[in-house]
């Protein structure tokens, strides 16, 4: 009896670490192992780890800032010229994450906006669809890594930000 506690522990372990991304079951511990019970220490507890996720998000973020403040900041960022309280109530760019009622699911939005999942585009509001090529791409990026983000969890809920510890800044 004694000799399978350790291994069954550490099946479970490889189990725990390697359910998200091993589909084959059978390359698991079948000898019970050598005795070095401590190799299996995953860092994150388990899953993707989103703090990857979200320092690849603001990277691609970045990328595509240049793209935002050309055509989106004139009115969705504070101080903008053509900025209302109404077109930064929708989305401000002011600073990164994003502001705005959008914010939840800002990534689908924004690709909405700008016709990459296949709609019209609406914005921006003075030139719909002047958003091209490389700079669109950009976008599609950025919004495809807050995308991978927001599956795994990586973003603050929206409705429960006062027992929230927004602690998504990656400095
Ligand atoms: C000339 C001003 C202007 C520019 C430039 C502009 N917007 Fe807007 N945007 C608006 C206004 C006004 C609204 C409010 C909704 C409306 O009137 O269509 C809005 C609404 C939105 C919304 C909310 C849409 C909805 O259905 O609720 C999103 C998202 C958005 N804009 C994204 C962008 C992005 C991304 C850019 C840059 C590519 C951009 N906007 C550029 C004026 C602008």
């Amino acid at each position: 009896m004694k000799h399978l506690i350790p291994s069954m522990l550490m099946a479970a372990a490889l189990t725990a670490c390697g359910a998200k991304s091993s589909s084959t079951g059978g390359t698991g511990p079948t000898g019970g192992g050598d005795g070095s019970g401590t190799a299996v220490a995953p860092p994150g507890g388990g899953g993707a780890s989103t703090a990857d996720l979200l320092a690849a998000e603001t990277a691609a973020y970045d990328q595509a800032k240049p793209v935002f403040d050309k055509y989106c900041a004139g009115c969705h960022a504070q101080g903008g010229p053509k900025a209302t309280d109404k077109t930064l109530a929708h989305l401000d760019i002011t600073s990164y994450p994003f502001g705005g009622h959008h914010v939840a699911t800002m990534g689908p939005t924004i690709k909405h906006v700008l016709g990459i999942d296949g709609s019209k585009p609406i914005m921006p509001k003075n030139a719909p669809g002047s958003v091209q090529g490389d700079e669109l791409a950009l976008v599609a990026s950025w919004a495809a890594a807050w995308q991978a983000a927001d599956d795994a969890g990586a973003h603050p809920e929206v409705d429960a930000d006062h027992d929230h510890d927004e602690d998504v800044d990656e400095h």
